[in-house]
């Protein structure tokens, strides 16, 4: 190939790391940018970025007295959300990969994906994003390297991971980091004005390489497509490093519990995309006497410490959470973290400057400008902003922010939460016999869908673990990696594990417990389980709180509201029988017998309760 001189921005272009060099090298003369820009994760990078964001017409700055430093961003429309359908994981073989990600051959993607990205990055500028998920210097933390033609990732990089030169000292001459090539693949002619929002409306591929730890993403520039550090990185990649390393890479967040007595227990939970993660991992308890606080809303990092408890880290630095339903009455705490210092992305305008989507506040405005970008009134009779819309916002801005959340050696989990969106059947919380059995609660995961990713809203899928769209290797394989995590050390030492279920309801429809801060009820209950102090119903599903055991004082709830929110209903989990054993056949002889085992059981269990 004929080598292209590109411009290159003076700060850090020649890294110690010669792989790194040669890969950035390569990378331009792939792609052919009109110049290279290395990031040194500056403040003055960040704003000048966003400058440029805005005198590009990508941003709109808010208005400042509202909301400081701060910018609107709307996408196309046809980038909207992650794409799982174009989501893959290009292991050697298709059964490495598992029925539940799409697979294609690695040489083959390869080459399709060079096809794309030669030339992509005509007229743009590549920038080189060094980043660490975790606290630099930090045994469980990783670096990646992305490189974009996207500005706005970029800043949402600097918020969302440590972004820096610094992170560049710590990888050395010869340190380990995973390859991520991000372009949203729209080439611009010599005097073509640029898109407000550039994707490629045609072609979209989010591509990993587990075995090299490469990520190719192609064409969309939206959030965990493009913000390559999140969920294709901490998740996917992460998850196979883990798998190797004999750590694990989660979809959860973390929380830290504080007693009315200052005892302290950390908490991680696993939900699907959109089910509340963020609004537990900042809650406000409604019990006197009870805080929570915040480690991460998302992601954790899992390692066993040499005392043989599980350590977990949040490797993310901000939060990228669902802004419609986001309001000072379901999760101020949010609400005063994006105060300022924010990228909101396809929200709605007020005429004021500032942003607005459906549930921030009881009355809608009277005018506002939706997310794209038309005038729109509550008689408009359609949403002001996109269901997905998001906020990006710097984690430490959070009020309840723990002070420990950058621990390097991270924080001690007493308790695993699972849980998902289900009207019917599953109690409002299940403590897992051991760890065992636990792993099966995870594993049989189900929620209704969400906007989070592009498809049909409220359909019911299997999500094990929430990693369904987020695992990179074949599930039957990730779960025997649970069980083997579960030998490591001894059960006093390991997490318990919990299924919890916000979303019940009666036979009319309506919701059986009211959520949010009520939900520091059901969190007192798995602190007093974890010391012991509390006791528990057996049941076949599982350990159930006695209904008095449940802390409901102060609380408009009826008796036989809680009965039902803790009723095991014999028939129905009869019913559920058959669907856990279709989703377990997807797995074949991946499936851990251990997992078999607890089908077996729980169905006896069941005919024996009849
Ligand atoms: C997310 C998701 O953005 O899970 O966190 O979709
Ligand atoms: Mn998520």
């Amino acid at each position: 190939m004929a080598t292209t001189t590109i411009e290159v921005d003076a700060a850090a272009s020649s890294p110690r790391h010669a792989k790194l060099g040669r890969w950035v090298e390569e990378v331009a003369q792939m792609c052919k940018p009109d110049r290279v820009h290395w990031c040194d994760g500056s403040p003055e990078e960040y704003q000048a970025m966003l400058r440029l964001l805005v005198l590009t017409g990508t941003a709109i700055p808010l208005d400042s007295a509202k909301r400081p430093n701060s910018v609107l961003v709307r996408s196309d429309p046809a980038d909207v959300a992650r794409v799982e359908d174009q989501t893959f994981i290009c292991s050697r073989t298709r059964e490495e990969a598992g029925p539940t990600n799409n697979w294609e051959d690695p040489a083959k993607m390869k080459q399709k994906l060079a096809e794309l990205f030669a030339n992509s990055m005509v007229g743009r500028t590549m920038y080189v994003v060094p980043y660490s998920m975790g606290p630099i210097g930090s045994p469980i933390s990783k670096i990646g390297v992305e490189i974009t033609d996207s500005a706005y990732v970029v800043v949402s990089m600097h918020i969302m991971s440590r972004v820096g030169s610094h992170v560049l000292e710590v990888l050395g001459e010869d340190g380990e980091f995973v390859r991520g090539l991000h372009s949203v693949g729209a080439p611009l002619g010599p005097n073509q004005p640029d898109a407000n929002w550039s994707c490629n409306a045609q072609q979209k591929y989010i591509c990993h390489f587990p075995e090299t730890r490469e990520i190719w993403s192609y064409g969309s520039g939206y959030g965990g497509n493009a913000l390559l550090g999140k969920k294709c990185h901490a998740l996917r990649i992460a998850s196979v490093q883990a798998r190797d390393e004999g750590w694990m890479a989660e979809h959860m967040l973390i929380l830290k519990l504080i007693s009315p007595s200052g005892q302290v227990k950390y908490m991680t939970g696993a939900f699907p995309s959109a089910c509340g993660k963020t609004n537990l991992s900042m809650m406000i308890p409604t019990l006197p006497g009870w805080k929570v606080e915040t480690i991460g809303d998302d992601i954790a990092w899992m390692k066993f410490g040499a005392d043989g408890r599980l350590y977990a880290i949040n490797p993310e630095y901000g939060f990228f959470g669902v802004a419609p339903g986001t309001s000072m009455k379901s999760n101020a705490n949010a609400m005063l973290s994006i105060t300022r210092n924010s990228i909101f992305t396809n929200c709605a305008m007020t005429l004021e400057g500032d942003v607005w989507w459906e549930g921030m506040t009881a009355e809608k405005p009277a005018k506002l400008i939706d997310w794209l970008r038309r005038s729109w009134t509550p008689n408009s009779g359609r949403k002001a902003a996109h269901p997905n819309a998001r906020f990006t916002a710097p984690a430490r801005q959070c009020p309840v922010i723990a002070p420990e959340w950058e621990d390097p050696k991270g924080v001690p989990i007493d308790a695993i939460l699972f849980g998902g969106r289900r009207a019917g059947i599953v109690p409002l919380v299940t403590e897992a016999f051991n760890w065992r059995h636990g792993t099966f609660l995870g594993a049989t995961v189900s929620s209704e869908t969400t906007a989070a990713m592009a498809g049909k809203v409220g359909q019911l899928r299997r999500d094990p673990m929430a990693m369904l769209p987020f695992c990179g290797y074949h599930m039957g394989d990730y779960f025997a990696h649970w069980l083997k995590m579960g030998t490591h050390s001894s059960a006093a030492k390991l997490p318990k594990i919990f299924y919890v279920n916000w979303f019940r309801q009666n036979k009319n429809g309506e919701f059986l417990w009211p959520g949010y801060g009520e939900n520091s009820r059901v969190l007192k209950w798995i602190f007093e389980r974890c010391d012991g102090k509390v006791r528990a119903k057996e049941t076949p599903i599982g350990r159930i709180p006695e209904a008095a055991d449940l802390d409901t004082a102060g609380m408009e709830i009826k008796t036989a509201q809680v009965d039902e929110l803790l009723s095991v209903d014999i028939d129905g989990w009869l019913a559920e029988v058959p669907s856990i054993k279709e989703h377990f056949a997807r797995f074949g002889n991946h499936l851990p017998e251990g997992l078999n085992a607890e089908v077996k059981s729980l169905e006896e269990r069941l005919q024996a309760a009849k």
